[in-house]
């Protein structure tokens, strides 16, 4: 197997490091990629504005899972969970022990490459692993690293592969964290920062940006989940248009819709209990109704958002008795976003802009299909909500 190691204190993950890992994975042909946050690196200390270590863990495994190859790329506490500096040496003695028939390549930038013959260790790092290094600005020069490529081959006998990124990002994490924005950073991981407040950062969270917003609902997701969530707010926002619904508001209910989708029953029930919203009895066992009910006590509570919105996410799985305009575009733009495909999707996204009420009644035909089919209890409101839109 060929393992990338990709080191750094992730302080915070941004752009720069999506590309290079990117890169990394298809030019080495990678079949697995671990990324290794650093408690402490050797060559500098962490400034007063670092995140807490178990911060930028929560970041790197936000960025790691936008690869969207879980199965391929993983995150490793190793130095998190090692006393002291945080030696390269040390980490790959760890691997190698954990991988003594692979092929490991440590993964660096240029400023780390030109600099790896002083590094603790040195010796030690290159016979343990092939060293992957990328360029990280356009001012890299070529006849640089081939220097340094010669002098590591000649001193150490190592192994060294150059990587050229198909696009370089000028960008380092000490800018980013001085300028408190987005704009080098997934999505994912701006909304990490926006939600825990990290590097100065201390926005309002009821009053954001839809952007904002938008960022902190996908931080809290898996990233597999995000094309859809972005598929039900354009949806939501067209249908709105086209039935005269407040635009802002489909939009927000449609970011934040599923944004509690991945908690665990236990956290939904703690939040539940915590703003002291009582549940039925088929609630409390199923986790596709408890995100409804969590989704729009965070959407309320945590951001701000109005009842409207708390309603349309409130009932989005199940639909209601009397939906207004907006429970109806939400529900059904969460049924039919692009990304949706099953037997029969072409017809409701066909009359969800002919006539909405029609689309919402086949909505809750199909899911009470579905729930018979699988044998499970179909939920009173759903029935209720057919009923309603049928007289
Ligand atoms: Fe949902
Ligand atoms: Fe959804």
């Amino acid at each position: 197997m060929n393992i990338g190691i990709y080191g750094g204190t992730f302080d915070p993950p941004h752009l720069g490091h999506m590309g290079a890992a990117r890169a990394a994975m298809a030019l080495l042909e990678l079949d697995k990629l671990i990324f290794v946050p650093a408690k402490q690196p050797p060559h500098k200390a962490l400034g007063d504005d670092s995140a807490a270590p178990e911060q930028r863990l929560a970041m790197t495994r936000l960025m790691a899972d936008c690869l969207l190859a879980p199965e391929r790329v993983s995150v490793d506490e190793l130095e998190l969970d090692r006393e002291g500096k945080s030696y390269t040496s040390d980490t790959l003695r760890q691997f190698r022990k954990r991988y003594p028939q692979d092929q490991l390549w440590l993964l660096m930038g240029t400023d780390m490459f030109l600099t790896l013959q002083t590094w603790h260790e040195s010796q030690t790092i290159c016979s343990l692993a092939g060293v992957a290094a990328f360029a990280r600005t356009e001012a890299d020069s070529p006849a640089a690293f081939l220097r340094q490529k010669k002098l590591l081959e000649d001193r150490f006998g190592a192994q060294v592969r150059v990587l050229e990124l198909p696009q370089v990002y000028d960008v380092s994490s000490t800018e980013i964290r001085r300028q408190g924005d987005g704009a080098h950073l997934l999505p994912s991981v701006w909304g990490y920062i926006l939600r825990n407040g990290l590097y100065g950062v201390h926005r309002d969270l009821t009053h954001l940006s839809d952007d904002d917003l938008r960022a902190c609902a996908l931080s809290m997701v898996y990233a597999k989940r995000h094309a859809h969530i972005l598929g039900v707010e354009a949806e939501a926002v067209k249908l709105a248009k086209r039935w005269g619904c407040d635009e802002t508001l489909a939009r927000r209910a449609a970011i934040l819709h599923d944004c509690t989708k991945y908690w665990s029953t236990q956290r939904h029930l703690a939040c539940c209990e915590a703003y002291k919203l009582p549940l039925d009895p088929l609630e409390l066992t199923s986790e596709k109704l408890l995100h409804a009910k969590t989704g729009a006590l965070v959407a309320r509570h945590i951001f701000g958002q109005s009842d409207q919105v708390f309603d349309a996410i409130f009932c989005h799985t199940t639909g209601k008795r009397d939906m207004t305009l907006l429970d109806k575009i939400i529900y059904i733009a969460d049924y039919m976003e692009p990304n949706r495909d099953f037997p029969g999707v072409e017809r409701l996204r066909e009359l969800a802009y002919v006539d909405l009420d029609a689309a919402v009644a086949l909505g809750c035909e199909m899911s009470i299909e579905e729930m018979n089919e699988k044998g499970r209890e179909i939920h009173p409101n759903t029935l209720m909500a057919l009923a309603s839109l049928q007289h």
